[in-house]
């Protein structure tokens, strides 16, 4: 299956009463493994999370901490972009020229970085103690 069939596979799992927006997102691992995942809502909000939070959380639960590639797909007039949260959470197993894939349900994409999408971001460098 390639990144989109899994995405999309996850986003009709996807538990989203509250918002009624779907998304899904896979991950491409560092040894080539593909990994899904769907947003779960909450009825406490807060306490939801997104597509992109499973499928970093199903890679790491089978070993693996480098993301290669990452693609995410939901509905809507505009190609999804990660919430500011999932930049963040992307960009701790990944490079800042890692691909971030931008899709729609039609199989219509575009592509950006990790770097673009997070520019002078909060990284391993800052947290040095003083
Ligand atoms: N959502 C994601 O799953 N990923 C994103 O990057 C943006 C937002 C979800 C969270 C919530 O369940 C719904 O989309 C509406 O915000």
């Amino acid at each position: 299956m390639t990144l989109l069939e899994t995405a999309l596979n996850a986003r009709k799992n996807a538990y989203a009463p509250y918002s009624n927006f779907k998304v899904g997102a896979a991950v491409r691992s560092g040894s080539g493994k593909i990994f899904g995942g769907c947003n779960v809502e909450n009825v406490a909000s807060p306490e939801g999370t997104c597509a992109e939070a499973g499928a970093i959380a199903a890679m790491i639960a089978a070993g693996e901490t480098e993301i290669a590639e990452i693609l995410v797909v939901a509905g809507g007039p505009v190609l999804i972009t990660p919430c500011g949260g999932c930049r963040q959470k992307i960009a701790e197993f990944s490079e800042l020229d890692t691909p971030v894939i931008l899709a729609n349900p039609a199989g219509e994409t575009s592509t950006t970085t990790v770097g673009d999408l997070l520019p002078g971001s909060f990284d391993k460098s800052h947290l040095q103690k003083g």
